[in-house]
Formats: structure tokens, C-alpha cells, sequence
């Protein structure tokens, strides 16, 4: 693999890097954290000159395989531009004029083949002249940079100096592999020259808690950081520098030092739930709003590793359309991009949502997902069609509150929703209200109900038409179709009805002293059944003194005795008898009538029937 460039070596130190094996062990035999596999660093700086040639070998970098054995492969973020080789050389792949190059680092990834683990390191390319100037991260400095105190000549001067002494803060990738102690910066004063010095860091992260993670030789000044940072637990530190000769005497004002941790991207975006659940009605226009995800990233919001951008993996189902939605890669927004979402096809959508850090870097970038459920709400796009053009029904005369037939409609939205839930109106065919089309609440149906009795004599048959509607009114856009409207027929069915006397009572005024086998007065019923041609036969139901008869056939009534109006049976001069008309029908049906008698007096009057006839 590595054939063609073996000899690379002495071209090395060309440029570049790590510390020398010898701290490793040092590290080691102060009981440094267990060895995780990784680059070296998290961010390496490295001078470029200013013109390089093709093939020429610019830095290496380090894999740390902790012993596990296997290579790791390499790749870099820019082919055109760089090579890397097995052994982490890295090479011009073609003559680079420094300027040319992109002012954003080089990123190289590290795959474990048989694993699939990988690793991204970062190489910041600079110009030979700066590196002096930049912070740094340490490591790569051979010389290590001097912080020197302010020097203190007379105390106006100090005062001024102290308050314009600005120490550029020392920058700290987190995460280094070390070795530890890792040099930083050398703090001096220049009162070393005559005089033997002990240099001390106070603060937080030194002698208060964390303690003992910066430490600083007394007598050289290096200033070390012992374990691996980790900015999102502290992202900078204060400490302040002593500098005292062998009495204890301060010969300097303490400085302080800044140490920042420069964020590496070691937090995966996480979403704040695993499946986020939107709504869209059905129909909506392409941009509409439906839903916001959210991914929360630790590493540092203000670098690319704590930035963002979403994505839409997948969309189940692909219908009708494998787009149906779109979301903004920064806010996490989901809008709709195409029109057809129909409920009655497609109820429910899921969506893979990707976060990825580095603003999307797909190759360098840490992931997650998450599953969006957009569920297509209802609207009232159906509109309720009856299952036939034509209803029958029959229904027996007379009979109120029984339901006729059952007029079934199907409606493609929601069941039991307004949009689903049918309305009958009867729109012709009753000008007298005697229907009603109530809903059956479960199965949605229309009860055709009969509200004031029918009568066969009259309409033997009813042609109803009929109209369904849901609750609340179709969408826009969306008209009836002509099977909203429906017919029924109903047949009406002869019942046998009782005859009937009228008047009921009839009055009749005549002379006390009727002689017996008078012919009074017809006293017939009438049967409603006109197209049943009924016999009617006539009896006595309550005649208390006996006195009349009625002819069976013909309901004539006559007397059979002497009509007397001094009988118990006559009350205030009226005589009252009952009569029974009963038909032939199969069940028979019968009617009563009574008959009042006005005995008039005697003396004053002579025998007459009345009314006339
Ligand atoms: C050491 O040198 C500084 C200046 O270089 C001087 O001010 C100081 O007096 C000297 N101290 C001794 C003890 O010689
Ligand atoms: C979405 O709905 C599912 C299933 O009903 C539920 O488990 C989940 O917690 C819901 N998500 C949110 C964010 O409410
Ligand atoms: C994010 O969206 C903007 C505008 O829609 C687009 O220009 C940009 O390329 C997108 N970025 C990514 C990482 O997809
Ligand atoms: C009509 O609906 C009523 C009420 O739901 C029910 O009792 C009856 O059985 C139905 N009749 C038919 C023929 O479906
Ligand atoms: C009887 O039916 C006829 C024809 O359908 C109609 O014109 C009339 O109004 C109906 N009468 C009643 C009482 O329903
Ligand atoms: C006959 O009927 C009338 C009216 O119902 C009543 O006032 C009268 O008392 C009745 N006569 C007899 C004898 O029952």
C-alpha cells in the first residue's frame, strides 16, 4: 500500500509535530487516564510553505491504535488537493500555492475496517510567518511560548502597565490524547537573570477544585495541562501566575492566564423526543406548516460543531408523491411541497428526520434521527352518496312513530365526524309533514318515519324525495353529486277500521206514548274501508227499558213498547240507548253510537218524529 513513498521519511521533519515518545511514558507512570484509540489530537496546526510541489510530503499524523493492531484507513476531506498515505503522511497531490487553500481546516477521517468505527481529526494549514502570532494548541509548537511578567520599574508605570497588560489566552483543544503533561506556555520573569525564582498558579482547575489540572514547574515555569479537557463540563479557566524568590518574596504582580477549551464536535445532535407527531388536513396547498423538529447539539453552538442542518431520510408512503414534504434545514420546520395529501388514500405519513453537526457535513458530521407522524386530519371532502337511486318502503294506516324503511348512504370521510355524519331532508313528495327522516346514530342510516297517520282512502301510495348532507358543509371546491338525493316510495296498506256513527249521540225529540212497532228514526254507521265493501250489521249494546229495536241490516230503529216519560230510565226527559255497528272484516271492527230520546209531553203536543227525515 505505502510502496511508492517508503523513502518519505527523512523528508519529515520538513515540518511538523508531535511530542516526543519519551513524555508518553512519562505520562504513563503517573497513572494517565486508560487508552482510548484516536488521533493524537483533535486539531493540529501545521505551517505550510508558501509553495509546495506534487508529491512533496507536508505532515503526518498520528493514530493512537492502543495496541489494538489492525490499520485504520485514511481519508481527506480535500483528494484534489492532499494524499494521505497508510502511515498518516500526508502529501501534496498537486503544486498548492498556500493562498489557494480553503481557509477552513482539513479534515481526516480514520475507519477501522473491521469495525467501522471512525475518527475525524482536524488540520489547521498556516502560513509559516503566523503560527508565532495564532494561539496555537501546544503540541505542536516545538519551542514552547513564553508568557514573561509585565516588567516592573516604578510603580505609575506598573499601574499603567498593569491595566494595558492583556495576555492572549492560551487555547486548548479538548479531548487530547496527550501524553500528559502536556507543556503549554513558559511563564517567566525577566528578575531570573540575577536572582533563583519559584514560580505557583492559583484558581480554580490548579489548587482549588478541579484541582491539580493545570501544574506548573517551579522553577522552569512550564505551565502543563495534565488529563483531557472537556469543554462542555468547562469550556475556560482563570488562573493567576506567582513568581517569588527563595524568601517567599513576590517579585511580580501575579498575571492571569486564560485557558480556553477550543470545542472538538464530541456530542452526537440528540432529539428532544425520539417520535414527534404532527397534524395536516387533507387537501392543504403546498407550504403549509405542519410541524417543528428539534435535535440539541452540546458541542459549541458558536463553531460548526454545534450547528445544525436537518434533513427528510425517507418518506413512507412514497404516495402520492415521494416529496410530499420539505423542511427547513436549519429551523426544523416541516411544510408540505406538493398538493394530493387525501386523507381517504393516505391517513398517516412517517418521516425519517436526520440532524447532522457541522452544518450537515455529511462525511465529517455526527448524526441522529428521529421519526416525525404526520397524521392527514379530515376535512369534508365526501360528500354522504345514498347506495341506491330508488327506496321502498309499507307502512299500515293510521300507524304513527314506526319507521317505513331505511335509507343507507356511504361517505369515504372519517366515521363519526361531522363530515361523516349524514342529514336527511325530505324534499318533495310531503306537503303535510306526516315524515320525518331522523339519522340512526350508529350506522348513519335514515330512518323514514311516518308522524301523523296515513290514510289509505285518501293516498295509497307516497313518492318522497329525499336529500343527505353531512353536518357541516362540503369544502370548497367540492359539489354534491347527484346521488345526495335518493326517492322513496311508500305504499300505504289498508287496515279494517271501525265503523262509525254520526252524529254520535244523535238526538231525536218526539211525543211521550209512542205506540210499540213505531218506525223512529235510521241510525246507519259509516265504514271508512271505502274499497273494502263491507256488510255493517246493526245491535243492541245498552237499551235499559227495553224499548227499542234496530234493524241488523238496515239500522233503522224502531220501537217494541210504549214510550213512557214518567220511567225511572228517563232522566230529565232524556232516554238514552247504545247500538253496536260491527263490519265483516277479518279481524271484524265495530263502532258504537247512542241514541238520546227527547220525550216531549203529551198534552201540549200531538206524535211527531223529529227531525224530519
Ligand atoms: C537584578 O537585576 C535587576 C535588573 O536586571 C536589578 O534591578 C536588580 O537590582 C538586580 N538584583 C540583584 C539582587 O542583583
Ligand atoms: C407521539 O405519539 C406516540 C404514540 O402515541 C407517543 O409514544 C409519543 O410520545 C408522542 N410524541 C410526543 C412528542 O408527544
Ligand atoms: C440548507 O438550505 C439552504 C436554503 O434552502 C441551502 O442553500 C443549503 O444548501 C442547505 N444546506 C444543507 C446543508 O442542506
Ligand atoms: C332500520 O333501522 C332500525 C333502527 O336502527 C332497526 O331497528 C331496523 O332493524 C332497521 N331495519 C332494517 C330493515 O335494516
Ligand atoms: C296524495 O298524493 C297526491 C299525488 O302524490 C298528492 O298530490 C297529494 O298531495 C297527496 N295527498 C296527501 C294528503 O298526501
Ligand atoms: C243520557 O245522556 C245524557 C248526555 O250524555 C245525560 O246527560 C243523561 O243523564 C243520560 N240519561 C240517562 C237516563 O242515562
Amino acid at each position: 500500500m505505502n510502496a511508492p513513498h517508503e523513502s518519505s521519511g527523512p523528508l519529515l521533519p520538513l515540518l511538523l509535530l508531535l511530542v516526543s515518545a519519551g513524555l508518553q511514558s512519562a505520562a504513563q507512570s503517573r497513572g494517565a487516564p486508560p487508552c482510548r484509540p484516536g488521533f493524537s489530537e483533535g486539531l493540529y496546526t501545521v505551517m505550510m510553505p508558501d509553495i509546495t510541489e506534487k508529491g512533496q510530503p507536508l505532515f503526518n499524523v498520528r493514530f493512537v491504535s492502543c495496541g489494538r493492531g489492525g490499520l485504520v484507513q485514511f481519508e481527506c476531506s480535500n483528494p484534489s488537493d492532499f494524499r494521505i498515505e497508510a502511515d498518516g503522511v500526508v502529501y501534496a497531490a498537486k503544486a498548492l500555492l498556500h493562498s489557494t487553500l480553503p481557509a477552513s481546516p482539513l479534515l481526516i477521517k480514520a475507519t477501522d475496517p473491521t469495525t467501522q468505527q471512525q475518527w475525524v481529526t482536524q488540520v489547521r494549514l498556516a502560513p509559516p510567518t503566523q503560527v508565532r502570532e495564532v494561539a496555537v494548541p501546544p503540541v505542536i509548537s516545538q519551542d514552547l511560548k513564553e508568557i514573561v511578567f509585565p516588567s516592573r520599574n516604578t510603580d505609575s508605570e506598573l499601574k499603567r502597565m498593569k491595566r494595558d497588560w492583556v495576555i492572549p489566552p492560551i487555547n486548548v483543544p479538548e479531548n487530547s490524547r496527550g501524553p500528559f503533561p502536556q507543556e503549554l506556555v513558559r511563564i517567566r520573569s525577566d528578575n531570573d537573570k540575577n536572582r533563583s525564582l519559584r514560580y505557583s498558579v492559583t484558581g480554580p482547575g490548579a489548587d482549588q477544585p478541579p484541582n491539580g489540572i493545570f501544574t506548573i514547574d517551579p522553577i522552569s515555569g512550564e505551565l502543563s495541562v495534565n488529563k483531557p479537557l472537556d469543554r462542555e463540563h468547562i469550556s475556560s479557566f482563570n488562573l493567576r501566575a506567582h513568581a517569588v524568590d527563595l524568601n517567599g518574596n513576590q517579585v511580580e504582580n501575579p498575571i492571569d492566564i486564560v485557558i480556553n477549551v477550543i470545542d472538538m464536535n464530541d456530542n452526537r445532535p440528540e432529539f428532544g423526543h425520539q417520535v414527534w407527531n404532527g397534524t395536516v388536513p387533507e387537501g392543504s396547498k403546498p407550504g403549509t406548516f405542519v410541524m417543528t423538529v428539534t435535535a440539541l447539539d452540546k458541542d459549541d453552538p458558536k463553531t460548526a460543531n454545534g450547528m445544525l442542518r436537518y434533513k427528510i431520510l425517507s418518506q413512507s408512503p412514497e404516495s402520492p408523491n415521494p416529496n410530499m414534504f420539505t423542511i427547513n434545514n436549519k429551523t426544523g420546520g416541516i411544510i408540505t411541497v406538493a398538493a394530493g395529501l387525501d386523507r381517504e388514500k393516505v391517513s398517516q405519513y412517517t418521516l425519517i428526520i436526520q440532524a447532522t453537526d457541522t452544518e450537515g457535513n455529511p462525511m465529517y458530521g455526527l448524526s441522529n434521527t428521529a421519526t416525525a407522524v404526520i397524521r392527514v386530519t379530515d376535512v369534508n371532502d365526501n360528500a354522504p352518496e345514498f347506495t341506491a337511486e330508488a327506496f321502498f318502503g309499507r307502512v299500515h294506516e293510521n300507524q304513527v312513530n314506526v319507521i317505513v324503511a331505511n335509507l343507507s348512504v356511504t361517505d369515504k370521510d372519517q366515521p363519526n365526524t361531522p363530515a361523516w355524519n349524514a342529514v336527511y331532508k325530505i324534499i318533495a313528495g310531503d306537503p303535510f309533514g306526516k315524515f320525518s327522516v331522523p339519522t340512526d346514530p350508529i350506522t348513519n342510516e335514515g330512518l323514514v318515519t311516518v308522524v301523523k297517520p296515513l290514510d289509505f282512502e285518501l293516498n295509497k301510495t307516497h313518492l318522497l324525495k329525499i336529500e343527505a348532507r353531512n353536518e357541516v358543509p362540503l369544502a370548497r371546491g367540492i359539489s354534491s353529486p347527484r346521488q345526495s338525493t335518493a326517492t322513496i316510495s311508500i305504499q300505504v296498506l289498508d287496515v279494517n277500521e271501525s265503523p262509525y256513527f254520526e252524529p254520535n249521540p244523535k238526538v231525536i225529540r218526539l211525543e211521550e206514548g209512542v205506540m210499540p212497532e213505531t218506525d223512529l228514526v235510521p241510525f246507519p254507521a259509516k265504514d271508512p274501508d271505502h274499497f273494502m265493501h263491507q256488510s255493517i250489521s246493526y245491535s243492541k249494546l245498552s237499551d235499559p227499558a227495553n224499548w227499542l229495536r234496530i234493524d241488523p241490516h238496515s239500522g233503522r230503529i224502531s220501537t217494541t213498547a210504549v214510550l213512557d216519560r214518567e220511567s225511572p230510565y228517563v232522566k230529565n226527559s232524556y232516554y238514552n240507548a247504545t247500538f253496536v255497528a260491527l263490519d265483516n272484516g277479518k279481524p271484524a271492527a265495530s263502532g258504537t253510537g247512542t241514541l238520546q230520546i227527547y220525550l216531549l209531553d203529551i198534552n201540549d203536543n200531538a206524535p211527531k218524529v223529529f227531525p224530519h227525515e
